[in-house]
């Protein structure tokens, strides 16, 4: 069981690599698994060297140590981590399996400072409104933050799944923000400026962005809205024979917890309530399951996730309606995997 490059983007600086939903058992994410991607290679950084810079509206210009931020009191919570990215390849064509379409999506216990404490200590002036959060990689990875999302549940992470965490995933130090595209939670975090507006980079004006339909184009959508897939069975996997299935998925919402997830066998015609498994966090993995006897005949599994804000996890015409085929990010369809009667699974857009 491997992470697997992204096709086209083997040997790139611009790395990327998938997260083998098909083969995980429960809602964390073991961290060799953890799925990657980096703007410009993984820098190689001495800890005792790095550091923080926290200044701009503030009241005074700190400078932290990793040592120096361990020393602040620490916090231990499970939240799911998913790249904007995420089944992008899925507005205009299908991929193979649930590596493939769902991959750049993994769930850890991070270890870490609240951000709130941090800034508190070098004093927030009253005009920040707006955080620019910078990456010690080559692409001096740059996005701006606004200021109560720090202070509400944002992390500044040392530690992943109780080790300290791996250099592809930050090390020593990065952000985590619960519930937001995932390439804001910055990795090998440097500098924290604190401004009255966002600060406009790259990744928030050329990249990172939704093109509508008409032309416009959607800026600063942070939240990963519900969603959900079914890992087991999923596309390139076959049931041997006709019998009971489990039919195991994972669901998520950047808002909050999931509420409920149904699941269909006959393309959305009818629906079931699957079982979630406990614990259900929130901005967390929630693992569900639904028996199943399949009769051997053609089926198409389907899986809707509804969050505590009562989104519901839209269908693929839906979203299509509403967003064109040109967005890239923020693709959260239900997601359909058809079972031929030779017991096959592949997916298919319903
Ligand atoms: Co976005």
């Amino acid at each position: 069981m491997v992470r697997v490059p992204i096709p086209g983007r083997v040997n790139t600086t611009t790395a990327a690599s998938l997260t083998p939903l098909q083969r995980l058992y429960g809602i964390v994410t073991p961290n060799g698994l953890v799925f990657e991607r980096h703007h410009a290679g993984v820098p190689d950084i001495p800890p005792e060297e790095h550091r923080l810079l926290v200044h701009g509206l503030a009241a005074r210009a700190l400078s932290f140590t990793v040592n120096d931020l361990m020393r602040f009191p620490s916090v231990s919570r499970i939240h799911f981590l998913e790249c904007s990215g995420n089944s992008a390849g899925e507005w205009k064509a299908k991929g193979s399996n649930v590596q493939v379409t769902h991959g750049l999506l993994s769930c850890c216990e991070w270890t870490g400072v609240q951000l709130a404490l941090v800034l508190q200590e070098a004093g927030i002036d009253p005009r920040a409104k707006w955080l620019l959060a910078e990456g010690a990689d080559a692409a001096a990875m740059t996005r701006s933050i606004p200021m109560d999302k720090a202070l509400d549940d944002a992390l500044l992470v040392y530690a992943q799944n109780g080790e300290m965490l791996r250099p592809e995933q930050g090390y020593p130090l990065r952000l985590l923000l619960p519930g937001f595209e995932g390439n804001m939670s910055v990795k090998w975090l440097r500098r924290l400026k604190l401004g009255d507006a966002p600060f406009m980079t790259r990744e928030e004006t050329s990249k990172y962005t939704d093109l509508m339909p008409d032309g416009s184009a959607r800026q600063f959508t942070f939240v990963m809205e519900a969603k959900s897939v079914i890992v087991r069975p999923s596309g390139g996997q076959a049931l041997p024979r006709p019998g009971f299935v489990e039919i195991y998925g994972y669901a998520w919402s950047g808002r909050g917890r999931i509420r409920a997830v149904d699941v269909s066998v006959d393309g959305g015609q009818s629906w079931s309530e699957a079982r979630l498994e406990e614990p259900v966090l929130p901005k967390c993995l929630t693992a569900f399951r639904l028996p199943w006897q399949w009769d051997g005949s053609p089926a198409v599994l389907q899986s809707r996730a509804v969050d505590d804000s009562g989104y519901v996890q839209p269908p693929r015409p839906v979203l299509l309606a509403a967003r064109g085929v040109e967005s890239y990010y923020h693709y959260n369809a239900i997601q359909s995997w058809r079972i031929g009667s030779d017991g096959r699974v592949e997916n298919v857009h319903a």
